[in-house]
Parts: C-alpha cells; sequence; structure tokens
C-alpha cells in the first residue's frame, strides 16, 4: 500500500463504480472522514465538502483549468474552459453581454417556450413516452442551436457531431490522438457555425461578432463550446427534474395545482443530481486544502454532488424538500470564475419544458418499470424516465 493510500485508507478504498450509480452514501463517508481524499481509481484528490470545493473553484491561481493534460482543449482547441487569468477574461468577456439574462428573456423566452409547447403538443396523442430522449434531449438541442443561428441544422447532426466530440474527449483522456472523425465532425461544426457568423442569423453571434473582442477563429471555438457545454447538462438538467417530481407524486400534485412552486422543484432538483456532477482543476503548486497538503501538478476533483449534499448546509441532504430555504446555495452551476455562463438559458429551457409538461399531458405518472434513477461518475441523468398521461 502506498504511503498516500495508508493516509487515507477510505479513498484507497473507492472503485470508481462506487462513485457512479449511488455515489451518495460513498461521498457521504468521505465528506465525514476525508473531505479531501486520495482515490487512486480516479488518480485524483476528491474534495466532497462544501466549503472546500468552493475554495477549490473560487480561487484559480492555486486551482487551474489551463493544464496540457485537460482533454477538452487538445480536441477543441484553447476557449474559456480551458484558460485561466487575463486570457479567460478576454474569452469570457465577449459573453457577458449575449449571456445576460436580460437578453436571453427578450430574445429567446417567447422562441424557447413554444419550441417546449410544440414538442409536448407532438407527444400528447401517444399517452406514454420516454421523456429524456422524447423531450429533455431535442429541446437542449434545439434551444442552444436556436441561440447559435443554427436552427437550420438537423437535430441528428448537431447530435452525430457531439457524439464525436465526446469520443474524441474520452479517447485522448485514456492517451489516444484526435480519431479522424472527431476531426472532420469539429471541422464541419465550424463551417457551420462561421457561416452563422458570416450571415449575422443570431443576435448571440452578432453581438460577439460586433464587440470585436475574440478573432473570428475564436469566436468560431468558444461557439463550438457554448453548444456542446449546454447539450449534455440541459438534457440532463431537465431529465432530472421530470424524475424527481414523477417519483415524489406529491410534490408532483403540489406544483401542478401551484406553478409558483415550480421554481423550487427545479433548484432543489438541481441540488440533489447536478447534471455534471465533478470539475477537475490542477494545483499550480503545493498547496494546503484542509488538512490535506496537495502536492503541485496533481488533479483536484471537486465533486458537486458531494457538495450539495452537505449536511451542514442542507440539514437532511438526501430527501427531496422543495421546501427548503436555502436550496439556492447549490453549487451546480459553479462558483469562481468559471462559473456556468448559460444558467439563464438552462433555467428558461427547463422551465419551459416542464411548464408544457404540466400544462398539456394530463394525469400524469411515473411507468416504474421502464425509468431508471440518474446515475453517472462525470454527467448524470436517467437512462430512462418513462411517464404515462
Ligand atoms: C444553455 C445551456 C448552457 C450553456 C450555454 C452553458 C455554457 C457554459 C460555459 C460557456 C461555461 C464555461 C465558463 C467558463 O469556463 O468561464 C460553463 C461552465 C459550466 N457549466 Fe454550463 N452551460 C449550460 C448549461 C449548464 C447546465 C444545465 C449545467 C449543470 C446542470 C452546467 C454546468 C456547468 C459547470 C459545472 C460549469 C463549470 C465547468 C468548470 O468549471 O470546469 N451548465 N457553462
Amino acid at each position: 500500500m502506498s504511503q498516500r493510500s495508508e493516509q487515507f485508507p477510505l479513498g484507497a478504498s473507492i472503485r470508481v463504480e462506487d462513485l457512479q450509480s449511488f455515489p451518495y452514501e460513498f461521498l457521504a463517508r468521505l465528506r465525514e472522514s476525508e473531505p479531501v481524499s486520495w482515490i487512486p481509481a480516479l488518480g485524483a484528490w476528491l474534495v466532497t465538502s462544501r466549503d472546500l470545493a468552493i475554495e477549490v473553484m473560487r480561487d484559480a491561481e492555486a486551482f487551474t483549468v489551463d493544464d496540457p493534460r485537460f482533454s477538452t482543449a487538445a480536441v477543441i482547441g484553447q476557449s474559456m474552459l480551458s484558460l485561466d487569468g487575463d486570457e479567460h477574461s478576454r474569452h469570457r468577456r465577449a459573453f457577458a453581454a449575449p449571456f445576460r439574462p436580460a437578453l436571453v428573456r427578450d430574445k429567446y423566452e417567447a422562441v424557447i417556450w413554444n419550441l417546449a409547447k410544440e414538442r409536448v403538443a407532438s407527444l400528447a396523442g401517444d399517452g406514454s413516452a420516454e421523456l429524456r430522449t422524447a423531450l429533455a434531449a431535442p429541446m437542449a438541442v434545439d434551444s442552444i442551436t436556436t441561440f447559435l443561428g443554427l436552427s437550420d441544422v438537423d437535430p441528428s447532426q448537431v447530435l452525430d457531431w457531439y457524439g464525436k466530440f465526446s469520443d474524441a474527449i474520452v479517447g485522448v483522456t485514456l492517451g489516444e490522438d484526435v480519431p479522424t472523425s472527431g476531426r472532420a465532425a469539429l471541422d464541419q461544426l465550424y463551417e457551420r457555425v462561421a457561416a452563422s457568423v458570416e450571415a449575422g442569423t443570431s443576435e448571440f453571434l452578432n453581438t460577439l461578432r460586433d464587440d470585436a473582442i475574440l478573432r473570428s477563429d475564436e469566436v468560431v471555438a468558444a461557439t463550438a463550446v457554448v453548444m456542446f457545454g449546454a447539450i449534455e447538462t440541459s438534457e440532463g438538467m431537465t431529465a432530472n427534474v421530470l424524475w424527481h417530481l414523477l417519483t415524489h407524486s406529491e410534490i408532483l400534485a403540489q406544483v401542478q395545482a401551484d406553478r409558483s412552486l415550480l421554481s423550487s422543484a427545479i433548484e432543489e432538483s438541481l441540488r440533489l443530481e447536478p447534471a455534471a456532477a465533478v470539475i477537475d482543476r490542477y494545483a499550480t503548486a503545493d498547496t494546503q486544502l484542509g488538512d490535506v497538503m496537495i502536492p503541485e501538478r496533481d488533479l483536484v476533483t471537486v465533486s458537486l454532488l458531494g457538495a450539495n449534499r452537505d449536511p451542514s448546509v442542507f440539514p437532511d441532504p438526501d430527501t427531496y424538500d422543495i421546501t427548503r430555504p436555502n436550496h439556492r446555495q447549490h453549487v451546480t452551476f459553479v462558483q469562481g470564475p468559471h462559473g456556468c455562463l448559460g444558467v439563464h438559458l438552462a433555467r428558461l429551457e427547463t422551465t419551459a419544458a416542464l411548464t408544457a409538461v404540466l400544462d398539456q399531458l394530463p394525469d400524469l405518472q411515473l411507468d416504474p418499470a421502464q425509468s431508471t434513477a440518474p446515475e453517472g461518475l462525470i454527467f448524470r441523468k436517467p437512462a430512462a424516465v418513462t411517464a404515462r398521461w
């Protein structure tokens, strides 16, 4: 047994699969006795308490994303996801205006509510559907392609690009080269985004181009990041809310009767099951974190799922309680310089999808035999959430 494993015996006993399907008990035990623990199965330090998670997220000088091992950068090139310091600020500044809540509301609210209504109307006559693939996933693709002025691109084409891009990232993480299929998919996407920039069809891209903070090649790379940052996460966010409401019929009935509760139902679902469950950082120097000295260059993985279930902030943390006064203190959208830019768009999208479901599908019930709980190490969502109405 290595010295680290002797120092962190619980971490040494954790297997990757322990953190995949039902990780809550493992995360709770780690938080209790080793809130910063060396997990040999991940090759990383895992942070599970909310205060230490926030310390890592807020201190980009000590815990950076800017490291050659970061696989997303190897596949799509440098973007705000893989930069820190002044360069990160320059990239991110370009996006501050287009993602402002008022702009998102004024330009996209009506369109996204319509997308949701039409999508649910197309299912209403069927009497049942698997709502992750029939609603959450297409809403995620439709919303972000609308935002980027790419709504004439076939959604199956977007998902195909997405799949090849994800495969390339996984491959690079395992030490492989970027595959030709991944490169080709990115080239096609870049071509379409460049055409959209040129045509000026997206309010979002127009702002980026007109403000001229980024070079045109950077605008294209950044929109790819936005697209890929949005798809899996917002699909998971909507699917997880559907799961939580359908598995708590009394809460579903309350939200059905009083729509002002929907926002709390969404925030509490974001707390319990963050669609992106972990974020990675690299130590820039030997750094003290809690009781542990993290050596320079080590990988530090923050468990957003662990932080969101910290009982010192959220009593009875595993319960879906929409009356919890502080559910908005979840860290699902991250704190600090890399805080999610898509929050307003994502909340709008999920609210629209859920409202359309509540309005248009009467007597909604879960089909438990055809549904599964959210799962996943990095991205968490149910494989199937099937409802009848
Ligand atoms: C419309 C949908 C979305 C868009 C356009 C979007 C966009 C982005 C962008 C551009 C960043 C990078 C910010 C930076 O590095 O400075 C980011 C970060 C992040 N987003 Fe989102 N996002 C969306 C939805 C979501 C959802 C639904 C979740 C989770 C439920 C999520 C979780 C995160 C997380 C965890 C990060 C931080 C990554 C890190 O620090 O390593 N996002 N998002």
